[in-house]
């Protein structure tokens, strides 16, 4: 990204150019594996990517706070007694809904004036959202010095701007990646206690390929609501049995005891996917730890395999770039990654293989879609940070 043409950008917006503002980046994340854990008290997997979220910001003595971004057309000038007020279908909900937390903890926020720009592709299930909320959180964080908000602390407060105000009742999970990541390392996150340990993604002789199946997903008030209800439902049902205060606690061999108590089939087959999917990633983690790259890349097909069948958020287009995926020499593993029902998947590839996996696998997906899938090379990167 050319920070200079951001710099250009925001003074023609709001002119002084010898007042410069300060220059924020957030990184989106990709899930490895644990996928709809992390609402269930799981375990994740996730780590930060290269693509990300800038933002320029500067403080202003008016009573209102600018914002403009190079991604969306509307620029909105909101007074700050309104700015608790979310506006309607607009990004800046996004940026809203964090500056309302601070306002919640009796932090008051000043005038500003921002502008965002971001390269994640917009509803990939790359953390756009995560990424936005946790980019203003620590340019105010930063801007206000309140020195007493660690970065859990900001993490925790963007995750209930998107629950409260986006109205996603979404796990930790993302805004955890875009705030703690660190460069070649994954995040195995326990989303109960919130202990975690940097895993090094050691990838010699291999890429991590993200590939954009660029059917939008939706997240606001769609299926990703329903799945959440559908585990409480599961817990509830379960709870005769075994008192767990959420899925992530129950093991495999003891659900698959008592699974029977779940009178829904459907309902039975989501709980299988979370607490199978959780047994994954501590497989997941024991063979990255070992460099034993193959037994990983098996279980993230078995990952997607839960979440076409079990979990169903896949779909078409998730599953035939998986499956064309699966069919290339020289892929390891290959799934689905964040919430589903479009977006991206991650893929495990030999380095000499990638290019004949861009041209097969992006040329049967159009074949079978009629879309053009986008590929990427993730780089595992840091969190967010001032630059
Ligand atoms: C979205 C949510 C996360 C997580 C994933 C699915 O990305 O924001 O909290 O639930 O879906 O694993």
């Amino acid at each position: 990204m050319d920070t200079n043409r951001l710099f250009e950008h925001f003074f023609s917006l709001y002119g002084k150019p010898e007042d410069k503002p300060r220059v924020f980046f957030a990184p989106g994340r990709v899930n490895l594996i644990g996928e709809h854990t992390d609402y269930n008290g799981g375990y994740v997997l996730p780590c930060a990517i290269q693509y990300g979220t800038y933002l320029l910001i500067r403080p202003v003595s008016a009573g209102f706070v600018s914002f403009a971004s190079t991604n969306f057309e509307n620029q909105y000038k909101i007074a700050i007694k309104d700015l608790s007020v979310k506006v309607n279908g607009a990004w800046v909900n996004y940026p809203l809904g964090v500056i309302d937390q601070f306002r919640q903890m009796n932090i008051e926020v000043a005038g500003y004036e921002m502008l965002y720009s971001g390269d994640i592709p917009n509803g990939a299930g790359l953390s756009s959202s995560a990424s936005i909320e946790m980019v203003t959180a620590f340019a105010l964080k930063s801007l206000l010095n309140v020195s007493d908000l660690s970065m859990l602390d900001l993490v925790k407060l963007s995750q209930r701007a998107e629950n409260q105000f986006i109205g996603v009742s979404c796990g930790i999970m993302d805004q955890f990646a875009v705030g703690m990541g660190a460069k070649d390392h994954a995040l195995f996150l326990n989303c109960e206690t919130l202990e975690y340990e940097t895993i090094p993604v050691l990838l010699t002789g291999y890429s991590l390929i993200i590939a954009n199946t660029n059917k939008a997903r939706g997240l606001s008030g769609s299926k990703y609501n329903e799945r959440v209800a559908e585990c409480q439902q599961a817990l509830a049902d379960l709870h005769p049995l075994i008192p767990a205060s959420n899925l992530g606690e129950i093991g495999f061999m003891k659900f698959f005891k008592i699974q029977d108590q779940i009178v829904d089939e459907r309902i039975r087959r989501r709980a299988r996917h979370v607490i199978s999917e959780n047994q994954r990633v501590l497989n997941a983690v024991s063979s990255l730890k070992r460099g034993d790259l193959g037994q990983f890349g098996a279980l993230m097909n078995a990952s997607h395999e839960s979440l076409r069948d079990n979990y169903e958020v896949t779909g078409f287009e998730l599953d035939t770039l998986v499956e064309e995926a699966w069919k290339i020499n020289g892929v390891t593993g290959a799934r689905m990654t964040g919430a589903g029902f479009g977006g991206c998947t991650v893929n495990l590839v030999r380095k000499e293989a990638v290019n004949g996996f861009i041209e097969k696998v992006g040329a049967a997906y159009f074949e079978k879609t009629g879309i053009r899938a986008t590929f990427y090379i993730a780089e595992v990167s840091d969190g967010v940070k001032e630059i």
